[in-house]
């Protein structure tokens, strides 16, 4: 056991994160029956979908899982009465000030971990009373921090700010990985590229098969003016890069982008034109593959990891 085993009662500490366009019931109750905890991406989720997936998650586990809302959601009120309707026991909110639902939360008796991206936001998140943060690096897939700070030093300085258990996210998705962030104070880990190319990610089968081919170097943080992502050097990507060699506005950004380019991309499959989150790992994600095999190569490659750790001689 450990704080993170348990805080959520499962039997690794390996958190599958919330993840729009991948991460429905499918995925969510495939990592939790593996031993891991699965969690329901809320953020492209309309609130009867959200209702709807948290059902099926229960009918396909009776294992612990969870919901992972973006605070920018529009409904957001809704969305948090459809987690506490649904008896949902674990919330993880990220992109917003955890001040604003956390207590909201712990009341109606809901583990409440927050998504941070440096060591000051990390400590406001201690201080709204949430039960763990995910402290995630510059490497990672998705919407990110500005700072730009790694997963390498954002773990050992969150370490020395707090108290809470931290789970680590950011260029995680093998075992090694997963022993490396635990050395530098990490209690688990959190991954999401490495599970959004697995069967059962709700993604277009074009999306996971460019996750398995792109390469080290391929993903760029942009859209910093707007909310920094990770993006695969696409079309799109390059279309933005083009907009930026003429200095645009916000508004310029914001009209490039337009809406749904994410469901675009990653959903139905537009490999151009759509917007296609990852992290700087997929250059070693070469298999589509079930989560459960994930979870296990992971456990199997952290135990080899932590015997040979034990043989470093200098
Ligand atoms: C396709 C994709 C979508 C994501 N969507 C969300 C999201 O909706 N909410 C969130 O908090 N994080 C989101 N993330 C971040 C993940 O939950 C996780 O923290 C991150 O992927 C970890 O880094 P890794 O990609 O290197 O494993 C997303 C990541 C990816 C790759």
């Amino acid at each position: 056991m450990n704080k993170i085993t348990q805080l959520f009662n499962i039997k690794y500490p390996i958190i599958q994160g919330g993840m729009i366009w991948n991460s429905g019931y499918k995925l969510a109750s495939a990592v939790s029956n593996a031993g891991g905890l699965g969690l329901i991406g809320a953020g492209s989720m309309y609130p009867e979908v959200l209702r709807e997936h948290i059902q099926k998650c229960k009918k396909a586990t009776d294992k612990p899982f969870g919901v992972n809302i973006p605070m920018l959601y529009p409904n957001i009120e809704e969305i948090m009465n459809i987690v506490i309707e649904e008896g949902v026991k674990i919330v993880f909110t990220s992109a917003g000030n955890p001040k604003t639902w956390t207590s909201f939360l712990k009341e109606k008796g809901i583990t409440v971990v927050h998504v941070v991206s440096s060591s000051v936001f990390a400590l406001k998140a201690q201080e709204a009373g949430v039960d763990a943060i995910v402290a995630e690096g510059f490497e990672a897939g998705g919407h990110n921090g500005r700072d730009e700070t790694t997963t390498l030093t954002l773990i050992p300085m969150v370490k020395e700010k707090i108290q809470i258990p931290i789970i680590a996210a950011g260029g995680i998705a093998t075992g090694r990985g997963m022993l490396a962030t635990m050395i530098l104070g990490a209690d688990g880990v959190q991954v999401g590229s490495r599970f959004a190319a697995s069967i059962e990610s709700s993604s277009h089968n074009n999306f996971k098969e460019t996750i398995v081919k792109i390469k080290e170097g391929d993903t760029q943080l942009t859209l910093k003016e707007l909310a920094p992502v990770r993006l695969i050097k696409n079309k799109f990507y390059n279309d933005v890069q083009d907009l930026y060699e003429k200095c645009p506005t916000k508004e310029d950004l914001v009209q490039l982008l337009g809406r749904a380019r994410a469901k675009k991309g990653m959903f139905e499959g537009d490999l151009e034109e759509g917007e296609l989150e990852i992290g700087q790992i997929a250059g070693l994600i070469h298999e589509i593959l079930p989560a459960k095999q994930i979870v296990e190569e992971m456990i199997t490659e952290f135990e080899i990891a932590r015997q040979e750790k034990a043989k470093f001689e200098f």
